[in-house]
């Protein structure tokens, strides 16, 4: 039996949830910039944060200039294309901010060389994060299947323990780069993001702890020393009180 850790915070609609991430992002910020002088923040891919990007462009004295922004996982497609995470939050987020070219950090998955591209990759945190490689906020989803960024169940990338990028397959779209749990795990603070009915059973399995971390690669993390905040709508609550 495995629980998972941390807050889980049920709120009424995914425009909650997209507020409540707002306002974890944005102080976040301001501690990460006020400590040390900037944000590392990892972004999640898929759709649910399209909203939380679109939001997040209008946010009144958010310090881009002070900020540096990576990716939790990338499918190995073009940064043009519509399946790239890159390019979702460039659309809806990056082009409509003063954030510095060199302080985007795109996870480079349309290379020919996926392992070299996450070696690389993880050669970038370290160089950014320095020691002992802490990113200050990881966005994460969590996939109908219980994966989460490309942590996808029963894959060799769910028991890494030493590297923190590393190319996987993928059953849908395309193989990927992907953090691993022990990227996810150093990190200050993670914040998942669970919206709508089709979360529902997922969130369900997760929240009994029957199933292991291989059968749902969300339960592995579970930050060290960090904070982790499950952000839900009714829709995706599982909890006996809930209504959908
Ligand atoms: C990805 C994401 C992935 C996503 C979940 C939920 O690259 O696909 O990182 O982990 O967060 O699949 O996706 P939705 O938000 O689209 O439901």
């Amino acid at each position: 039996m495995k629980h998972p850790t941390g807050r889980w915070i049920v709120l009424p609609d995914a425009t909650s949830v997209r507020d409540a991430a707002l306002q974890r992002l944005a102080d976040a910020a301001t501690r990460a910039q006020a400590e040390r002088g900037v944000f590392h923040v990892a972004l999640s891919g898929g759709s649910t944060p399209r909203r939380l990007y679109e939001a997040w462009r209008h946010l009144e004295g958010f310090d881009w200039g002070r900020t540096e922004v990576f990716w939790g996982d990338e499918r190995a497609v073009s940064p043009r294309h519509d399946d790239s995470n890159y390019h979702m939050a460039w659309e809806t987020l990056l082009r409509h901010v003063a954030i510095p070219s060199a302080s985007v950090h795109r996870m480079p998955a349309d290379s020919d060389d996926l392992d070299g591209a996450a070696r690389r990759y993880e050669s970038l945190l370290r160089s950014r994060l320095g020691a002992p490689g802490r990113l200050d906020l990881v966005l994460l989803g969590l996939g109908t299947d219980g994966h989460t960024a490309s942590l996808f169940p029963g894959m060799p990338s769910l028991s890494e323990t030493r590297r923190w990028v590393v190319a996987t397959p993928a059953p849908v779209i395309a193989p990927r780069l992907t953090g691993t749990a022990t990227l996810f795990n150093a990190a200050r603070e993670v914040v998942f993001l669970v919206t709508g009915d089709t979360k529902r059973h997922a969130v369900s399995r997760i929240r009994s702890g029957t199933d292991g971390t291989d059968a749902l690669p969300a339960l592995l993390i579970q930050p060290r020393d960090g904070m982790l905040t499950w952000l839900l709508d009714r829709r995706a609550d599982a909890s006996d009180n809930a209504v959908p």
